[in-house]
């Protein structure tokens, strides 16, 4: 059968290729790639170094950052019991794994960087891979990072200030976001290195807290009177699991996007296949490893929530690791917890914002957004960073956070268009209100490319697919994500306006920025030479 080679006119990260740290393999694992249409000489893709174990912790590292600790509350206060909200965990679960399958067979079939922008530009024509980019670059990348900073700064203040600041007033965590925001677009504007290097640090804050709560929750559930009696849930032993569940399904769905939120970021080996050694092997396999580990990982966290906090405060608390914190171990359980995730967090923060760059960069590069975002800061060379001659301790430090390029050889246009619109989220938000927005936009964009699958399925029944999922996966996916987006814009309707609104302006800027260039997903004649004269002239 026809297969898509990987030497095609989409060349994943070749134009970010000069941002890459000196590090091997990190920042191609970090960074999920974005279109660039001039094939150029260097392309990521031709080093082909990603193996089974790097997308499986790329996957589950992206996956697991703010929603364990922060999802609960929303999850457990719409579906309305302990039961239904385990319902809800799993089903959101499964609905993440059945779009990953989907995923992987589209990453088998068309090996390329660039995950869902690349399926939709083969699929159905470059406006449709236009518009992923334009409400990746404006409504998702900064709606995601907006999340994670809030919740950073909720986890924060309750770390550092105490819980009744945070009640006071939904300013002071606002305030400690937007430091947050600042403290990660500054650290990836000085340095690549920087950026990746506390990646692999904050890395670390997950797990640990992921961890001490299963395993607190393990001895609770074993030893049981070991804790404050009163203070431990009774629910467990005593009530219904099903007592309260809720029957409106637009509360469910609202549910199922905080659940699905948790899981989010199941797409983002896709981003890389082109650069994995074997994808049609290691794909699938990342994939059927990841999202069943994540979501036994999230059940035994919240069983664990179950068994040691009363139901209210999951209902009603951003911060359950917090409370869940303060029961087992008292106020240093509480502070410690709360560091761990707001560690967890900022490190989430960074990884978002680290894409979020080379993302916006390479919509500039493309002529997507104006071009000034498609640079990268003081370029010239007498502004990079010289290593210092003397000292060895200086040079070290030099040699630790400047890549080769040096400092400031980073997006730093794109970087600040990012945080600027992050800002107006953060602003403007709160969680409950940024997963669901979130939820619908992204959700959105996931159905389109497994619709793809099935279009593909039909219109190129020959075409080459070393992974075959069962057609029942997209199925069951599409239908799920149409029910949950139906639903939304009953229960938001507001939110999902806003959503559509977004999608709206980005066709009007196709045909501007992009043309006839490529309504057919390929380059026309006419439109190849209005797109050279454009080039050339159009933005001097
Ligand atoms: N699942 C992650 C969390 O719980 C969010 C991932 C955000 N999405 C992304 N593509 N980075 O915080």
């Amino acid at each position: 059968g026809r297969s898509y080679s990987v030497s095609s006119a989409f060349d994943f990260n070749s134009s970010l290729f000069p941002l890459s740290s000196s590090g091997p393999g990190y920042t191609s694992l970090g960074t999920p790639g974005t279109p660039n249409f001039d094939s150029g000489a260097q392309s990521l893709e031709r080093n082909k170094s990603l193996t089974y174990l790097n997308g499986l912790s790329l996957v589950v590292g992206l996956i697991i950052g703010s929603g364990i600790f922060s999802s609960p509350a929303s999850v457990n206060s719409n579906a309305g019991s302990p039961g239904a909200a385990l319902i809800v965990w799993i089903v959101s679960g499964m609905l993440a794994w059945t779009g990953a399958a989907s995923y992987a067979e589209l990453g088998g079939a068309i090996p390329l960087n660039g995950g869902a922008q690349v399926y939709l530009s083969k699929i159905f024509g470059q406006w449709a891979g236009f518009l992923f980019t334009w409400c990746t670059v404006v409504v998702l990348k900064p709606g995601s990072a907006a999340i994670i900073a809030i919740i950073f700064g909720e986890y924060l203040v309750r770390a550092v200030i105490g819980a009744d600041a945070v009640d006071a007033s939904p300013w002071i965590n606002k305030g400690v976001a937007l430091l947050g925001l600042i403290a990660v677009t500054a650290l990836n504007c000085v340095s690549t290195k920087l950026g990746t290097r506390s990646a692999d640090v904050f890395m670390f804050f997950k797990f640990a807290a992921l961890l001490a709560i299963t395993i607190a929750g393990i001895i609770v559930a074993i030893t049981g009177a070991a804790y404050n009696k009163e203070a431990l849930s009774t629910a467990w032993k005593t009530t219904n699991w099903f007592e309260g569940t809720s029957m409106s399904s637009s509360q469910w769905a609202v549910a199922l996007y905080a659940g699905l939120w948790a899981y989010d970021g199941w797409d983002n080996t896709n981003f890389v296949v082109g650069e994995m050694k074997n994808p049609s092997r290691d794909l699938p396999k990342v994939i059927h490893t990841a999202l069943p580990v994540v979501i036994v990982a999230y059940i035994l966290a919240n069983l664990s929530y179950f068994f040691v906090l009363p139901p209210e405060t999951i209902n009603t608390s951003n911060t359950v690791a917090v409370a869940f914190g303060s029961i087992v171990l008292g106020p240093i359980g509480s502070l410690l917890l709360a560091l761990a995730v707001s560690g967890s967090c900022f490190g989430g923060l960074n990884a978002t914002t680290f894409t979020a760059g080379r993302l916006v960069y390479s919509a500039g590069k493309e002529g997507y957004l104006p071009e000034i975002f498609g640079t990268v800061g003081f370029s010239d060379s007498s502004q990079r960073m010289r290593l210092p001659r003397r000292g060895q301790k200086a040079r070290r430090f030099a040699g630790f956070i400047a890549d080769e390029q040096g400092f400031f050889y980073t997006p730093i246009y794109a970087m600040a268009l990012n945080a600027a619109l992050t800002t107006i989220y953060i602003i403007i938000g709160d969680f409950t209100t940024l997963t669901t927005f979130y939820g619908v936009a992204s959700y959105l964009f996931y159905f389109a490319p497994v619709v793809g699958l099935i279009v593909l399925r039909v219109k190129e029944p020959e075409l080459e697919r070393p992974y075959k999922c069962w057609l029942i996966t997209p199925i069951i996916f599409c239908c799920v994500s149409l029910f949950l987006l139906s639903r939304a814009i009953f229960a938001k309707p507001f939110q999902a306006l806003i959503v559509f609104a977004f999608i709206a302006v980005g066709f009007p800027l196709f045909w501007w920025r992009v043309g006839s260039r490529g309504r057919s997903g390929r380059k026309s004649e006419q439109g190849e030479g209005w797109w050279k004269f454009w080039k050339r002239w159009g933005r001097r």
